[in-house]
């Protein structure tokens, strides 16, 4: 399969079809299985709204889009999709270790197949060992968002869509799950779709970047990265070609704002 998503003339929006306020207008995009996609975009352009279509949390109002060769509901019902929301929720009432595993509590298939080490070694690698017993309420919000992270991560999917899950967090502890991120993406070949407000973080982090305008939203600058990096997507943050290509998203970014 070469495309993990596949939309053309993608119109969305909120309210009724009839009285629909349309925030996506004509947007076509085509993704590469295995691939790391970093959105960048003004607030409000629509970058969540785009990831909600993905995950099948929102209707489109007309053009198509396949995930993964299939429908977003058939992809969502396989529990083939992760999703790391920008305001991530967990369950007050539930240990962070069972927060994580929610998903095995809900869902079937070879969900239920992963093994329960899986959850220690997802907590470990989001800098949560010790916190297992935990209750949300007993958290920083980054620490949180890293439960959510976990959670995100437990079924292995081979989608995973994650809106600005690192903004809460200090510098050092972004870095650090950027690379954390980066290691898990190149074992696992899963797609990644990423949102984000630092210019940095996109580049560092995709083999491509986009750009979303606002008010319709819709694309306005496409970069390929790898010219920018070495083999894997591998780059140093201080590379000045690393530099200039993120002086080139800031313009377009400027403009779209
Ligand atoms: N449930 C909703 N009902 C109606 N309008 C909505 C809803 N959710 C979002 N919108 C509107 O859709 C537009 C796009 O919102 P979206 O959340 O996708 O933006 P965003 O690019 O993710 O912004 P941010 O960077 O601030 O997270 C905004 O104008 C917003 O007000
Ligand atoms: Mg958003």
């Amino acid at each position: 399969m070469a495309n993990a998503i596949e939309a053309r003339k993608l119109d969305v929006g909120y309210g009724s079809r009839r009285q629909a306020v349309k925030v996506l207008s004509g947007l076509d995009l085509t993704v590469q299985a295995g691939s790391f996609l970093s959105i960048l975009g003004p607030s409000g352009c629509g970058k969540s709204t785009l990831l909600r279509v993905v995950a099948d949390l929102l209707e489109p109002l007309g053009g198509t889009i396949s995930v993964l060769g299939e429908t977003p509901h058939a992809v969502r019902s396989r529990r083939d999709v992760g999703f790391v929301f920008q305001d991530s929720t967990l369950l007050p009432w539930r240990t962070v270790r069972d927060n994580v595993r929610l998903p095995l509590d809900v869902g079937q298939g070879r969900l239920t197949r992963t093994i329960d080490d899986r959850t220690d070694q997802l907590l470990a690698l989001m800098g949560l060992a010790g916190f297992g017993e935990r209750l949300p309420h007993q958290l920083s919000g980054g620490q949180r968002q890293r439960v959510a992270i976990a959670r995100a991560l437990l079924g292995q999917p081979q989608l995973l869509l994650m809106d600005e899950p690192f903004g809460a967090l200090d510098e050092i502890t972004r870095d650090r799950l950027n690379d954390e991120l980066l290691a898990l993406w190149r074992r696992s070949r899963a797609t990644i779709l990423f949102v984000t407000h630092s210019i940095a973080e996109a580049a560092y982090l995709g083999e491509r970047v986009i750009v979303l305008a606002a008010n319709p939203g819709r694309l306005v600058k496409d970069m390929d990265m790898r010219p920018f990096k070495q083999e894997a997507n591998r780059c140093s943050r201080e590379d000045p070609a690393i530099i200039s290509a993120m002086a080139e998203l800031r313009s377009a970014l400027e403009q779209a704002s």
